[in-house]
């Protein structure tokens, strides 16, 4: 990956290696935004008064750190991929039953994706510290913290 001036005083060689980690997780996040909105629109059953719109407040939240997953790339001197075909070809999530509708079905789709979110997003985190960027650390921390949270609720839905 070509790297451009950057404000960041890490070598350019980091930088370039940190971008693609980023670009790597920006597919994993657009493509789960893409997959929890399905799972929001087509949900029925009991229980879809409680999911529906807990399914739009995690979509809105991946949105926002998407966007600073992106937008990170690009401060290191990157560039932030995100058209459908390129997360169809990059994301590491499998693709989504979209036929699927009823609603803890949903939630267990979720969850086991959002387990690969968090594992790529972990290791990333591990391979950016080993450059000492504190900064884009604490940045996937907080997409950790945030998502093992929501999984939290998914999970505990599925208890019997
Ligand atoms: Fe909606």
């Amino acid at each position: 990956m070509t790297v451009y001036k950057s404000p960041s005083p890490l070598p350019e060689k980091a930088r370039a290696s940190i971008a693609e980690a980023l670009n790597a997780r920006l597919a994993d996040g657009l493509d789960l935004h893409a997959q929890i909105k399905v799972a929001h629109w087509n949900i029925k059953g009991p229980h879809f008064a409680a999911f529906h719109p807990l399914f739009e407040t995690f979509a809105v939240s991946l949105a926002a750190h998407n966007d600073s997953i992106a937008e990170r790339a690009v401060t290191l001197g990157g560039k932030a991929y995100g058209t459908a075909r390129h997360v169809a070809s990059h994301s590491r999530l499998p693709e989504y039953p979209q036929d699927t509708t009823r609603d803890l079905e949903h939630v267990r789709l979720l969850a086991e994706r959002f387990d690969t979110f968090l594992t790529g997003m972990r290791e990333s985190r591990e391979a950016i510290e080993v450059h000492g960027d504190t900064d884009t650390v604490d940045l996937l921390t907080a997409v950790v913290t945030e998502f093992e949270k929501h999984s939290w609720f998914l999970r505990a839905s599925l208890e019997s």
